[in-house]
């Protein structure tokens, strides 16, 4: 265990054990960052409280219990601070460094099952799209990273009415010309073509009606033509897909008309269990705790009056396969927060249906809306939403521009710009907290200072070029590590956190946090960096133990990002 507030934890726990008894051995030690000390333990003054006792008192009788690599003080109403030994500190660097996965355990084994990205194949793939793929990507690596069993569901939206109109549509065009539009990436434009048919012309709404049954009834002729549609469509979402280095594939094709079989199934079970009642003619759960304006039960519609099933049908499919066949022990939904209260409904119905056991989690990751500099939805000028690979390519080659006056020749510079774009769009996605909106700028995220990829990437390739500079390879330096410096102290330490932010991330959902670390470890190193001469150090042992923290910094800032999802060029 490297991590400081982990270890400052037992610690603290073990002493309470000791000065109050085993019972108090498992109270939370509330240790936090300090400003006085590297870290405060604030147990003392709510222990204090519960047992009548003076919190400066208490405080003194853990200190006298405490032992630990430093020093403890008790300070203000009651507060420990704690410093840790530059020795220890400067020991567990050197450990972080010499092993290779930089002190973070392969300790879960849990099966994870992630829903994200899931665009519909009706419809453009926009840019919140783009955020679930992002955020559901790095959750999926996270996971990974710790040793989870991760299986990715990308919930396509592949089936339902809609796909009358498209078969038909895709014939009057011809399959051919259908098929290029689509890889093409222009389903949205298809769409809108064949809507305004179905809306104008009889004769094409008639023919888009009775494809609708023929599709229902899974007639051969008609599969064929919506299984060249999907593929075409899927083909585009991959060339997105690989774009973005994003993990999904094929095999992780999950979508709505997997489930179509199994949804009269779902009905009739409900049904006759209870669990869902005909009201207004439609079949309906009415889970416990949701209630309308004038307190009226909610329902959660399973079959609507005309017999067709809905979202809300699949979704319970869907989970029931995750929980009996996927064996899932967590099922983490990356999904806008728009859709919050469908799967709150969902998840409380089923619950109720008993489809989902009380030792499986549930959680709605909630992606928060991305918007224009204007503050609404993000669209073009013309009011569109944005083409997802459009705005990719706008990426790559601003970033391309802000790498013009670098000398690279231009197929290095290709590479770096693709990178560093893509690193841009990705970052800018993760570094806020998933559930709030951010305004998508160019411009910001492209810059080579603050909290953005570029910056990040930046600060890897400058420790690459300190090693270029010196004939050195990272690997080649081991130190020992020593800390004479602030800076180094500093740095060594926020190294040492890198463990429990990946833990973070996992237990909460919360890439960001990744993002705010990585980001105060960069600039833990440009502090360092800034003061501490590292190939022209006063001398040769501090030389390699500055060799040996950049060395550690590059391996932590690229494994990082790398969990993040995140390609790094070597120079920048
Ligand atoms: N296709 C849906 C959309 O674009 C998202 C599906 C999310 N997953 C799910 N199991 N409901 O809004």
């Amino acid at each position: 265990m490297t991590d400081p507030q982990l270890v400052l934890a037992e610690r603290v726990q073990q002493a309470l054990g000791a000065a109050f008894g085993p019972e108090h051995a498992s109270e939370d030690p509330l240790i936090r960052p300090s400003q006085f000390a590297d870290y405060q333990a604030n147990v003392a003054l709510s222990l204090a409280k519960r047992l009548r006792r003076a919190p400066r008192e208490v405080a003194a009788e853990i200190a006298a219990h405490l032992d630990f690599p430093g020093t403890v003080e008790v300070s203000g109403p009651g507060f420990l601070n704690l410093t840790l030994s530059d020795e220890w500190i400067a020991g567990q660097a050197g450990d972080l460094l010499a092993d290779e996965r930089l002190g973070v355990p392969v300790s879960a084994s849990k099966t994870v099952v992630v829903d994200y990205s899931a665009p519909n194949a009706a419809k453009e793939m926009h840019v919140g799209h783009l955020r679930t793929t992002v955020v559901g990507d790095a959750l999926v690596r996270a996971h990974e990273y710790v040793g989870n069993k991760v299986v990715r569901q990308n919930h396509l939206g592949d089936w339902g009415t809609p796909f009358g109109m498209l078969v038909e549509h895709l014939l009057d065009i011809g399959e051919t010309a259908a098929v290029a539009q689509l890889e093409a990436g222009e389903g949205n434009a298809f769409y809108q073509a064949a809507r305004h048919k179905f809306d104008t012309d009889p004769d094409f709404n008639a023919r888009a009606r009775s494809r609708v049954v023929t599709l229902q009834a899974e007639e051969p002729e008609t599969m064929r033509l919506w299984h060249m549609f999907m593929d075409a469509t899927v083909r585009y979402f991959n060339k997105v897909y690989r774009l973005l280095g994003v993990t999904l594939t094929d095999d992780d094709i999950a979508g709505e008309s997997m489930y179509r079989t199994a949804l009269a199934q779902v009905c009739d079970d409900l049904q006759a269990r209870g669990i869902a009642v005909i009201s207004d003619g439609a079949l309906c759960v009415f889970p416990p705790g949701f209630t309308g304006r004038e307190g009226q039960p909610l329902p959660f519609m399973i079959r609507k009056s005309d017999g067709g099933y809905g979202y809300a049908t699949t979704d319970l499919a869907t989970i029931r396969y995750r929980v009996e066949e996927l064996k899932a022990d967590r099922i983490i939904y990356v999904i806008g927060v728009t859709q919050s209260l469908h799967l709150q409904m969902l998840f409380a119905s089923a619950r109720m249906a008993g489809w989902l056991p009380d030792n499986v989690e549930v959680e709605h990751v909630q992606i928060g809306s991305v918007l224009g500099s204007d503050g609404k939805m993000f669209k073009t000028r013309s009011g569109e939403s944005v083409k997802l690979l459009d705005l990719l390519d706008e990426a790559v080659e601003r970033a391309g521009q802000v790498l013009e006056d670098r000398g690279y020749d231009p197929a290095l510079r290709t590479e770096i710009a693709n990178k560093v774009g893509m690193g841009a769009v990705k970052y800018a996605d993760l570094s806020v907290s998933h559930d709030s909106e951010y305004v998508f700028d160019f411009d910001r995220m492209l810059a080579l200072t603050g909290n953005t990829g570029p910056y990040l990437q930046y600060a890897t390739a400058r420790i690459r070029s300190i090693f270029r500079t010196g004939g050195l390879a990272p690997a080649d330096a081991t130190g020992p590590i020593t800390l004479g410096h602030p800076a180094e102290r500093a740095l060594a330490l926020q190294l040492l956190g890198f463990g429990s932010t990946v833990d973070t991330v996992v237990s909460q959902s919360e890439p960001h946090r990744l993002c705010a670390y990585l980001f105060d470890l960069a600039q833990a190193f440009t502090a360092f960096y800034e003061v501490c001469p590292v190939l022209k150090a006063e001398d040769e042992s501090t030389r390699r133990s500055r060799l040996a923290l950049s060395a550690a910094t590059l391996r932590v800032l690229l494994q990082g990002l790398e969990v993040l999802g995140i390609e790094v060029p070597d120079r920048m």
